[in-house]
């Protein structure tokens, strides 16, 4: 008789086996309606806690994939326009994502001819401009004292911002108006997490309502377009070859992008600001010592570090989809064919290595800009890969401005902001009223 043994215990996978065999993402077992009811109460907060109960890569419920591993994510983004599609247009319609498909190319095309009109000249030349609006804002505030809607007074500032980066010297007419009644009208249809048969949704007023606001923003683009006047990034795009159908394209996903995003982004750092005076006060001075110098010096380092810790906390496009195009893999997991994916930076940036490593990961420490290097896939406010934001030069020229004219000078302080987000689109405070004292 030989002597009992020890009962083996299988062999741990080598690490080369472990990675040559995807992980599945981990089941919830939920149901989609389960899955809706949850998601409805608190969309971040859920996607938050589903992470840090499963892990960085879940299946909410079939066919719905959560992605916050940040090498899945990289590589999901990255591979966007042949593994992973961006497969709805603006109103959520079905379109086909793929390269070579029709429509994709084209709109390739002309995010070259945009990212190609953002030159260093062009920006610097913009930066004019924006700092007298800005400072106009500023006066306004200063005499107002209590900000009843700053969202609405800067959605206002940067919706012409982009209309006069565009059109240069055109009057730009109705332009900001009729692009806010478009966003306005998606909201509905962009915001529901419920989705009807294509068929039924075409006969929903609210797809009609759209549809019609969509028509009055292009027409009033072709207008615009030849009004008289010159410079612009439609110059660009005019010297670019690209044709009148594809240039009133970009310009309505442009202003779309640029009406309400970079309006978030700037209400968020005045909220993180309030909430820390003595960064708002370094900020303060900082900004004073920027204003004396010579037009074109980079915003202050504590005005980057605020902006980039803001865009952490609250990134406004807090949540990114795609299609998988067929059964994918992607890092260490197996995503299953055709299903949705979610990417959400808002969770990714609060749960990746990069920002655990230097304490609390939730707080508001711009400091710990000076010497952070996020990872592949850890801080992608702007995306990453063939459909990262392509008005990211814009965006951050108007970020850093509007920011340093506004803080130079005022103090603020939060009157009232609900507990929780509208996160319906873009991340936005809401019901916020904010206090403007002069330093
Ligand atoms: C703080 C400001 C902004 C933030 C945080 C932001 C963020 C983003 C993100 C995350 C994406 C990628 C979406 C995805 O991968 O699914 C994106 C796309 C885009 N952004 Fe921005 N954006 C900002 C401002 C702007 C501005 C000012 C413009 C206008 C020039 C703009 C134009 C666009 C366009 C046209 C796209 C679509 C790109 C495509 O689908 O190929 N964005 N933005």
């Amino acid at each position: 008789m030989t002597e009992p043994t020890e009962p083996t215990r299988p062999a741990e996978p080598t690490r080369s086996a472990a990675q040559s065999v995807p992980r599945p993402p981990v089941r919830t077992g939920s149901s989609q309606a389960d899955l809706l009811v949850a998601y409805e109460s608190d969309r971040p907060g859920f996607l938050l806690r589903a992470v840090e109960r499963h892990g960085p890569v879940v299946e909410l419920a079939e066919g719905t994939v959560l992605i916050a591993d940040p090498p899945a994510v990289h590589e999901v983004l990255r591979r966007t326009n042949t593994d992973f599609l961006i497969a709805s247009d603006m109103r959520r319609d079905e379109v086909d994502g793929s390269r070579g498909g029709p429509g994709t190319d084209s709109w390739m095309r002309a995010r070259r001819a945009m990212q190609k009109g953002m030159t260093p000249a062009a920006l610097l030349e913009h930066r004019e401009w924006l700092v007298e609006e800005a400072d106009r804002l500023r006066s306004a505030w200063r005499a107002d004292g209590t900000i009843a809607d700053p969202l609405r007074d800067l959605e206002d500032l940067t919706a012409r911002s982009f209309a006069r980066f565009c059109f240069g010297t055109r009057e730009i007419g109705s332009l900001p108006g009729r692009t806010g009644d478009l966003l306005n009208a998606l909201l509905p249809l962009v915001g529901s997490p419920y989705q009807f048969p294509r068929a039924i949704r075409r006969l929903l007023p609210r797809h009609r309502r759209s549809v019609s606001a969509q028509k009055n923003l292009e027409g009033e683009i072709r207008r615009v377009l030849d009004a008289p006047g010159e410079g612009g990034l439609v110059e660009s795009l005019a010297a670019a070859g690209l044709d009148a159908e594809a240039t009133v394209r970009m310009l309505v996903a442009g202003g779309l992008a640029s009406y309400r995003v970079p309006a978030a982004a700037v209400a968020w750092s005045l909220v993180a600001l309030a909430r820390h005076p003595d960064v708002a006060d370094a900020c303060a001075d900082a900004a004073a010592g920027h204003e004396r110098s010579a037009s074109g010096t980079p915003a202050p380092e504590i005005i980057q570090w605020v902006t980039a810790e803001s865009l952490r906390l609250w990134p406004p496009s807090w949540l990114l989809t795609r299609t998988a195009n067929g059964a994918q893999t992607c890092g260490d997991w197996l995503v299953p064919a055709d299903a949705t994916v979610m990417i959400p930076p808002y969770v990714v940036h609060r749960t990746a290595p990069a920002f655990r490593g230097g304490g609390d990961p939730l707080a508001f420490r711009p400091h710990r800009w000076a010497t952070l290097q996020p990872g592949a896939g850890e801080y992608f406010p702007y995306g990453i890969g063939s459909r990262w934001c392509v008005g990211r030069p814009l965006a951050d020229l108007e970020l850093t401005t509007i920011l340093t004219r506004l803080v130079a000078e005022l103090r603020f302080t939060v009157r009232h902001i609900a507990e929780r987000p509208d996160v319906r689109a873009t991340l936005l405070p809401r019901d916020l009223v904010l206090q403007a004292r002069p330093r």
